[in-house]
């Protein structure tokens, strides 16, 4: 790829940023599909957001992925957002069109594409949704849109989980019960378990958000940690002969959806995974 007086630029801010996979991405697909653009990450500490955003905007930075801590501030300082992430409170992509920033969420649609890939359908099922946090509000909105019949937030604190079990009944109208992690266990049967707490992720590999005991009821697992590619949780799954996925699909899947919004087509996922396989083990 040659960089010259046209590339477009384009990257990631957050804090921390080093660890991410999203250059690996975006610049693989970029030049699969000879594109002149580039991708770069940005470490924004939370006191220079609005400024970076500025910068965005001035320098014409032609688009931006947002990750923690940035994904609900950032809306205030945007021209425009998305109806989903004004739902969801979140943005983590923004399109610089000709100096209107516009902020979507693409995690929700992310979400439901990695669902899609294993298989999985969501009509009629139950859910109990790990966390809740962004990545369990994304989650959970994702699984409403898409027409679960019911979910349960569990938490460790029970307070979060009972705010965001308030939203997604009052926003869609579902059932949607709240409970600390610790009480899991009691419930009966479990179509699909989604961690999206933190718990399991690297360097702390050897954790996991609940027992196996509670693993082993599920129908099917969703680790969204991808660091590793088997967290603890997901080995419960496998031993237990449950189906399972991980985080890698939602990362990919919503980073392809932040492609279309850059470049107005998708990129070839396959070919993604198998650069990133290469690319982390
Ligand atoms: P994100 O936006 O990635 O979801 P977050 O908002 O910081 O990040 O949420 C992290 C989630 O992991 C929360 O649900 C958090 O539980 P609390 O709300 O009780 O903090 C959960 N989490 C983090 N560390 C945990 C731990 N050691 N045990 C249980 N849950 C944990």
């Amino acid at each position: 790829m040659k960089i010259n007086a046209n590339t477009k630029l384009y990257g990631l801010i957050g804090h921390p940023v080093e660890h991410s996979l999203s250059p690996l991405i975006h610049n693989y697909a970029f030049n699969s599909l000879d594109l002149n653009c580039v991708y770069t990450v940005f470490d924004v500490l939370p006191e220079k957001l609005e400024e970076a955003v500025k910068g965005v905007k001035a320098l014409g930075i032609r688009g931006v992925n947002v990750t923690v801590p940035h994904k609900e501030k950032i809306i205030e300082y945007l021209d425009v957002v998305s109806e989903e992430a004004l739902k969801i409170g979140a943005v983590n992509t923004v399109v610089n069109e000709e100096g209107i920033l516009k902020g979507y969420n693409t995690d929700v649609y992310g979400f439901i594409d990695s669902l899609i890939e294993a298989g999985e359908k969501i009509e009629r099922r139950k859910a109990v949704v790990l966390g809740a946090g962004g990545a369990s509000k994304a989650v959970c909105v994702a699984l409403a849109l898409d027409g679960i019949d019911s979910i349960i937030v569990a938490n460790r604190s029970v307070e979060r989980a009972k705010d965001l079990s308030e939203y997604i009944k009052k926003e869609f109208k579902i059932p949607c019960d709240y409970c600390s992690i610790n009480e899991v266990e009691e419930i009966p049967e479990i179509d699909m378990l989604v961690n999206t707490t933190s718990v399991g992720m690297y360097p702390k590999v050897e954790d996991s958000p609940v027992s196996e005991k509670v693993v082993s009821k599920a129908k099917f697992v969703y680790d969204v940690i991808y660091n590793p590619l088997e967290t603890v949780f997901l080995k419960y799954a496998k031993k237990n002969g449950i189906k399972y996925s991980n985080g890698l699909s939602m990362l990919v899947n919503q980073a392809n959806y932040s492609f279309k919004l850059w470049t107005g087509g998708f990129f070839d996922k396959n070919l993604v995974y198998m650069h990133l396989k290469e690319g982390i083990m």
